[in-house]
């Protein structure tokens, strides 16, 4: 999640016109953790920092967990500039103020998650807690078992090696030069697999996301979603 400005946060939660929400800072009637603050510059992190007006603490919204199924053609962003179709096009009917947890490039299409939870956005996001992610992806170039050892061990990608993968060869046609391959990484660095299967000299026909720890798209049609339950979050978190 993104620091915003205090005013435009206050707006957000529904506290008055972001005009107004500016006289209520400058004229001393807002805190932020527990500090008065006047200044109109004041940034803060929503869902972390504490906000009250008044006395009265704002944007405590209930936390939710969204599973979409996404289909390939949407970008993975809050807002686009250029005006694309975006993941949160197909989540117009949900009111909380959910962000996805990560992103799948636009090509890209399966399990995405959303949530306003920040501690839930980072224990997925974030390498060290290891929530695995599985791709399957289909490849123009057919890998040798040799290939497949690179992939699991680690290939130099944006000058980096990649942390070790588990990887499976699901199909190889050699008549057509394709394979399909199951891929279950624990980073999520920016268009790792395809890069992973660039520096193994294959190119991506298709990338598909098939799970993020235990979840699955199972049940959820393309470009429709679904809350996690308690106990999903749970075992997650
Ligand atoms: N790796 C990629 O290359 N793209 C994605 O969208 C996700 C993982």
């Amino acid at each position: 999640m993104e620091e915003v400005r205090l005013q435009k946060y206050m707006a957000e939660c529904g506290v008055a016109s972001r005009r107004k929400c500016e006289e209520m800072i400058t004229s001393g009637l807002v805190k932020v953790n527990g500090k008065k603050v006047t200044e109109l510059g004041t940034k803060v992190l929503p869902g972390k920092d504490v906000v009250e007006v008044q006395g009265k603490k704002i944007g405590e919204e209930k936390k939710v967990y969204i599973l979409l199924n996404k289909p390939v053609g949407y970008v993975t962003t809050v807002s686009d500039e250029s005006d694309r179709p975006t993941v949160m096009d197909l989540l117009k009917d949900v009111k909380e103020k959910v962000v996805p947890v990560g992103r799948l490039d636009m090509y890209t299409s399966g399990l995405l998650l959303f949530s306003n939870d920040g501690d839930f956005i980072y224990k997925v996001t974030h390498p060290k807690h290891e929530t695995t992610k599985t791709y399957i992806v289909k490849t123009r170039g057919v890998p040798k078992e040799s290939d497949l050892e690179k992939l699991r061990n680690g290939v130099k990608i944006d000058g980096y090696i990649t942390s070790p993968a588990k990887v499976e060869l699901l199909l190889k046609d050699n008549v057509n030069g394709i394979a399909r391959i199951w891929i279950q990484i624990h980073e999520g660095r920016n268009r790792q697999v395809r890069k992973m299967c660039e520096a193994i000299g294959l190119s991506v026909i298709a990338l598909k996301r098939e799970g993020v720890g235990n979840l699955t798209c199972e049940g959820v049609e393309k470009g429709k979603y679904r809350y996690l339950t308690e106990e999903e979050v749970r075992e997650i978190m």
